[in-house]
């Protein structure tokens, strides 16, 4: 995710936001940039890269100030590039803005920059709007300048902006993104999270929504959505760096975990217009496109293949096209029957997966279209696509992937559903019930992740055991695969995922006195079929775990334990029930004091064959 880091006092203000930028490069980036106030001038350096690369174009002694603001980047629009890095500025460089997060309305108001004022853009990125919005308002009042603009972007953002006509001030604004002030002696700071700054103060204050925020040397002061002054405590923070850069988590995997409701909003909520209708940014898949397809191929590899399972069952439903799902490492060499009426659909979190990446093109050289749910922009995979469908998901640090997955999902459902309305497959209630349901789904998510109290409980009577099994029937059977792939990968334990169906044709052998199994059973439609399950492994001895929708007490006749997530549609409960999952998961590799976030003979991007 990207990181914005301000500051400005009496020292060197390119060394101090450079420490900034290097606490803030644990969540990942593709570009850094800096610009600092000299000689009356914004003065703008910018690389693609590691921060190494901008440190060797910022390394002479004159390039300093005692004030700037400095940002690394995580691309949403626009490849990394040293032009879409930021900072950004207007046409005369003399005000000059650095951005996390996504303006909705960015096109449009591009467009009307570009037709009514003739501007001319350098970069494709949505954060060159902001600089170009607030110069056209800015009349010798930047925060003023800066109310105008914001009055005008949709979107979840947190900004910085500098203006060379006032080089007293640093002006953040926070929308629906993170934006912290660091209080210091005769210096102030402005930051996207408090590890850029911890090294210096621990005194701070922590911005709300539609809050502005004008930081000078001497004083940092908040103003209300109204444009109203708002007095706030400072808050005083004693964790140290490392424990601020996992958000206060132990690990980034149970950060990440908990950072799921943002991400599925983000992916969701960004691509839907006010009449809930998708509007797939940079795809043009038309209904003569849709209506030539034959079969679509869902290839990738691990817990994006899992969502790819998933996606067989959603896309397929709502468009009445045949899909298949195939693990990249095999459908490359299997000799798949594909043709140009085929759709090819690679899903990977990195984007420089190889299997996926060779699965891809073998599918592109037999006259396949390519559609790829990719999580790192300008990745190989984006980049050797036909179009791309970006997961916003941020950067996944822990290797095991638990963010990336519920948004693949999550763009599982918005291709269904896209693809379904478009060709006539899928009714127009369904479709807006099913809108309905998706974006409540954060909220739920949000609302079960406050509470983990039973799962770790369970976790501390079962860490050490040596196998587990997990089942379920329909969309549960692909969470069991994943819910047993997120232990297996971090705990150790040999674990076993079968559709539960499944079981009697051989694997029910196994089960004796006291055999684990996590039964997933959140399908209305399959319900009485799986308590014949649950009966069948239980009368063996079996101790049974149930995941159900809450306010489905029968299974408590015939589960050992149950834990309940919050009720919702069939068709997307994966969003929610693989969460407990992830959750049994982390609690017992943090049972057996494993590295959860580095396991063992894993690495994050598996770029070898
Ligand atoms: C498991 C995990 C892996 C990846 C797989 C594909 O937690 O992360 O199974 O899902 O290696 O990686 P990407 O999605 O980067 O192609």
């Amino acid at each position: 995710m990207c990181g914005i880091v301000g500051y400005i006092g009496k020292a060197n203000a390119k060394e101090i936001i450079v420490e900034g930028l290097r606490r803030l490069e644990y969540r990942g980036y593709d570009s850094a940039g800096i610009a600092l106030y000299r000689n009356g001038k914004i003065e703008t350096r910018k690389h693609v890269g590691e921060l190494k690369n901008l440190e060797k174009i910022i390394a002479d002694p004159e390039y300093d100030s005692y004030m700037g603001i400095g940002h690394t980047r995580w691309a949403t629009h626009g490849v990394p590039s040293d032009i879409n890095a930021h900072p950004h500025s207007n046409s005369d460089n003399t005000i000059t803005v650095v951005h996390n997060g996504i303006i909705e309305n960015f096109l449009e108001l591009r467009r009307m920059l570009e037709e009514e004022h003739n501007v001319v853009f350098r970069s494709d990125t949505d954060t060159e709007v902001i600089a170009h919005l607030i110069s056209l308002y800015y009349d010798g009042d930047l925060h003023e300048a800066v109310n105008k603009a914001v009055a005008k972007m949709r979107g979840a953002y947190a900004i910085a902006v500098i203006c060379a006509s006032e080089p007293d001030k640093i002006i953040g604004v926070r929308k629906d993104a993170p934006l912290v002030a660091g209080i210091g002696e005769g210096c102030n700071f402005l930051a996207s999270d408090i590890p850029a700054f911890l090294r210096y103060v621990r005194r701070v204050i922590f911005l709300e929504n539609n809050e502005t925020v004008v930081v000078t040397r001497e004083k940092i002061t908040i103003y209300d959505e109204n444009n109203e002054q708002v007095e706030r405590e400072p808050y005083h923070v004693d964790w140290d760096v490392d424990a601020a850069e996992k958000g206060g988590y132990p690990f980034f995997m149970m950060k990440e975990i908990h950072e799921q409701p943002k991400a599925l909003a983000d992916t969701l909520k960004r691509r839907l217009d006010e009449n809930g209708d998708i509007v797939l940014d940079g795809i043009s898949l038309a209904r003569e496109d849709i209506d030539r397809l034959s079969r679509i191929y869902i290839v990738a590899c691990g817990t994006a293949y899992h969502a790819g399972l998933v996606g067989k069952y959603v896309i397929e439903k709502m468009t009445r096209i045949p899909v298949e799902v195939d693990v990249a490492s095999e459908f490359r060499y299997r000799d798949p029957y594909v043709d140009e009426n085929t759709l090819f659909i690679a899903i990977s979190q990195s984007g420089e997966t190889q299997d996926t990446l060779a699965a891809l093109r073998e599918a592109k050289g037999k006259g396949a279209r390519i559609l790829s749910v990719v999580n790192v922009v300008g990745s190989s995979v984006a980049r050797e696509s036909d179009d791309v469908f970006y997961t916003w998901a941020g950067p996944e640090i822990a290797v095991a992937s638990t963010k990336a997955y519920v948004t693949q999902l999550m763009c599982m459902y918005m291709i269904g559903l896209y693809m379904g309305r478009l060709k006539g497959t899928l009714a127009e209630a369904d479709y807006h019930d099913t809108i309905r349901e998706l974006l409540a789904v954060p909220d739920k998510l949000a609302a079960f992740l406050e509470d983990d109290t039973q799962i770790k409980n369970l976790a501390k009577r079962f860490y050490r055991r040596n196998e587990m099994f997990y089942i379920g029937r329909g969309l549960d059977s692909t969470v069991a695969y994943e819910g047993s792939l997120k232990m297996k990968e971090i705990s150790y334990i040999n674990t076993f995922a079968i559709a539960a169906g499944e079981l009697k044709h051989g694997t029910i052998a196994l089960v004796e006195e006291g055999t684990l199994f996590i039964t997933l059973a959140t399908q209305d439609k399959l319900f009485e079929k799986m308590l014949s399950n649950i009966e069948e492994i239980r009368a063996r001895g079996a101790y049974v775990v149930a995941v159900a929708k809450e306010g489905n007490r029968e299974i408590e006749t015939k589960a050992d334990e149950v834990i309940y997530i919050p009720s919702c549609p069939d068709d997307l409960t994966p969003l929610l029930s693989v969460v407990p999952l992830q959750l049994f998961a982390y609690h017992v590799a943090d049972a057996r004091k494993n590295n959860i976030d580095k396991p063992r003979n894993l690495a994050k991007s598996v770029t070898v064959e």
